[in-house]
């Protein structure tokens, strides 16, 4: 002991602290980013006293109210999440009492069997609620939620059933990637191997069948669940059958990012990596990279084409996330920071007290429904959190200051 002592007091005379290995030192925050914690901070905060747990924020009416949505609503685990988030960014103590009352609000969520959306539902707010605090009373809903999300797999068209309504015989849509990364997690978490699995094999198929050439994908592809032939190829939110709806190209670069990030095999990677390239090169991106609702809107000056600040979002936390899996992940992260700046701008940003207390403004949920057209989304803010979380980790950037 006496030797260990003596040992340890030679090193540190020899090579005091400043020769010693160091941790990498926390970088000058940007003001931009400053700005944008603090705004959310504000939001979250009045939006905890302005709704009730069990009926969350979704967006705004056309009177200008807030749209509110009980636990069934695919959007229901945002909110939550973005408390959880909000928490982690702040250190704001009061953030992670919210984010428990309102994550256990959404207890009904494990008798859910009629939809693929349990990732997106379960995994935003239990998941979150479980990874921060490690309390166990997190887990049961997050153990049904996974049992019910793997029941709607089947083997012969090797996915998993997105939607239980509409005309289509066996839809999948490739929003369905978002719930894999659930999987994934409760494989290792209850010991159920078979949900690696179904994952593994959702992704492969949807990867052979959603997609075109150039890697854009369809919205929605229809099964023949008794055979597995594909019946009809096409889209729900998007402009048309061979266009490509922004939104879901999002939905596809975060879900392959995150299926190579649990599993290390090389195809996701390339996958998320062509996706990454589509969404990067389209010209009909804006200058400020922030896309219009869909592709393939070519005049994107015209009052038909709204920006879609949801799937900005959405690519800018999917690429920081890529931008840490290769080798040459700068073009990656230096794109997002790019969409980062610009949803922190006046422009897209709330000023507190405004937009129903979301943070982010201009997002599309379903532009030819004339549904949620140019309003704030509750995943528009989970995801700009996400990805603020995610560029400050990978900047070593302190925003709980
Ligand atoms: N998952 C539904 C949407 O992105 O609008």
């Amino acid at each position: 002991m006496m030797t260990l002592r003596f040992s340890i007091c030679l090193f540190a005379f020899l090579f005091p602290i400043s020769m010693q290995a160091q941790p990498k030192p926390v970088a000058e925050t940007p003001q931009w980013l400053e700005k944008s914690v603090k705004v959310a901070r504000q939001q979250l905060m009045a939006a905890t006293r302005a709704y009730q747990p069990g009926l969350n924020p979704r967006s705004t009416n056309q009177d200008g109210s807030a749209r509110l949505a009980d636990y069934k609503d695919w959007i229901t685990g945002f909110f939550p999440g973005s408390l959880w988030y909000g928490y982690e960014l702040t250190g704001e103590d009061k953030l992670a009492k919210a984010a428990e009352r309102f994550t256990l609000g959404l207890d009904s969520l494990r008798y859910l069997t009629h939809t693929h959306d349990l990732g997106f539902m379960i995994y935003c707010s239990y998941g979150n609620g479980y990874r921060i605090t490690n309390d166990k009373k997190y887990l049961p809903v997050l153990e049904q939620g996974a049992k019910n999300l793997n029941a709607r797999f089947n083997p012969i068209p090797g996915v998993i059933r997105s939607w239980d309504f509409g005309e289509w015989k066996y839809p999948v849509i490739i929003d369905n990637m978002m719930n894999l990364e659930y999987l994934y997690w409760a494989a290792q978490q209850f010991h159920e191997p078979k949900y690696t699995a179904v994952a593994n094999t959702h992704a492969l198929t949807t990867m052979k069948n959603h997609f075109r050439n150039d890697y854009s994908s369809y919205h929605v592809v229809d099964y023949d669940p008794k055979t597995g032939a594909i019946l009809q190829k096409g889209t729900h939110q998007g402009l048309t059958n061979e266009s490509a709806w922004s939104r879901g190209q999002a939905w596809g670069l975060y879900g392959y990012t995150m299926c190579y990030e649990n599993t290390k095999n090389q195809k996701f990677l390339d996958q998320a990596e062509k996706i990454a390239a589509y969404i990067m090169n389209h010209p009909n991106t804006p200058a400020d990279k922030i896309p219009v609702w869909d592709y393939d809107v070519h005049n994107v000056k015209s009052e038909r084409a709204p920006r879609d600040a949801s799937a900005a979002a959405v690519i800018a936390s999917a690429l920081i996330e890529l931008s840490t899996q290769v080798k040459d992940g700068k073009k990656y992260l230096d794109y997002a920071e790019d969409m980062l700046k610009s949803l922190s701008g006046d422009q897209y940003l709330a000023k507190p007290g405004e937009n129903n207390f979301f943070i982010l403004k201009h997002s599309v949920g379903a532009f030819l429904f004339n549904s949620e057209i140019d309003t704030p989304l509750a995943y528009a803010d989970y995801y700009y959190l996400e990805a603020l979380k995610r560029y400050a980790q990978v900047k070593h950037f302190d925003t709980k200051k």
